[in-house]
């Protein structure tokens, strides 16, 4: 079975779990960062060594003002509790996005916090994207690139490797991208590194993917012939 190196997950499906059950899409959300909590262990363990989670994108804002409250407050207790399960077991957190306005304050602080205490572990990494969204994190790598070599740091041309260094995390390409909840769009999701990503959209709303799916997952990756452009040679 081929493990892949760095798979990605647009969490999706919370507020119809919730709404076919009558529950509140706030009990929707609990239950999926629950789930998120297990299966992100899961999936590290399977011995994929970067896992990366859409939790907020920037247009998420734009919800009401009572549903993002109740996402901020998830993760900010989700971040703290959890941080610390992964820590110990020697896992890397990082955080992509724009760490400034609208985040509360208090959740830019646990980022900070979290990334600085995880710095040195070396098992895994898990890459939370939160006030994310993927055309803004080219424009700004762009910008950070054109003020280096504006001041004179960083010299033309700039090639693809360079470029990924200025991205808001240095990582491999993506091998797998599962969106839940039948929804097939990326909504913004790390579009440089999904470039040759393969895409597995199950039916499941995301309370419910478990870990028994994210077998079937890897199963469906395995028989996925992944030829970069190449001709398969037999
Ligand atoms: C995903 O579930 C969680 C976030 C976007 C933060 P949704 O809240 O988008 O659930 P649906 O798509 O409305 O069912
Ligand atoms: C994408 O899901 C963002 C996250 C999962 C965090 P959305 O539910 O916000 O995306 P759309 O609106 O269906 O495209
Ligand atoms: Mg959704």
């Amino acid at each position: 079975m081929k493990i892949p190196k760095h798979v990605a997950f647009i969490l999706d499906g919370n507020g119809r779990w919730a709404q076919e059950r009558g529950l509140s899409r706030s009990k929707g959300h609990e239950e999926g960062y629950k789930n998120l909590r297990t299966l992100s262990k899961y999936i590290l363990n399977k011995g994929v060594k970067v896992f990366s989670i859409y939790a907020f994108s920037t247009e998420n804002f734009g919800r009401s003002k009572e549903e993002v409250d109740v996402l901020m407050n998830l993760i900010l207790v989700g971040v703290k509790k959890y941080a610390k399960e992964l820590a110990e077991e020697n896992i890397k957190i990082v955080f992509s996005g724009i760490r400034g306005y609208p985040l509360p304050k208090e959740i830019i602080t646990v980022m900070d916090e979290v990334e600085e205490k995880t710095s040195n572990n070396t098992r895994g990494i898990l890459n939370i994207c939160l006030n994310y969204d993927g055309q803004q994190e080219i424009v700004d790598a762009s910008n950070k690139l054109v003020e280096e070599v504006n001041n004179g740091t960083l010299k033309l041309p700039i090639t693809k490797d360079i470029f990924n260094k200025y991205l808001y995390q240095e990582l491999p390409p993506i091998d797998l991208l599962i969106r839940t909840s039948a929804e097939n769009r990326l909504s913004g999701f790390m579009l440089w590194q999904a470039s040759y990503a393969e895409f597995y959209f199950p039916k499941t709303y995301f309370p419910d993917f478990k870990e028994k799916d994210f077998d079937i997952a890897l199963e469906e990756y395995n028989k996925r012939d992944r030829r970069f452009g190449k001709i398969k040679e037999d």
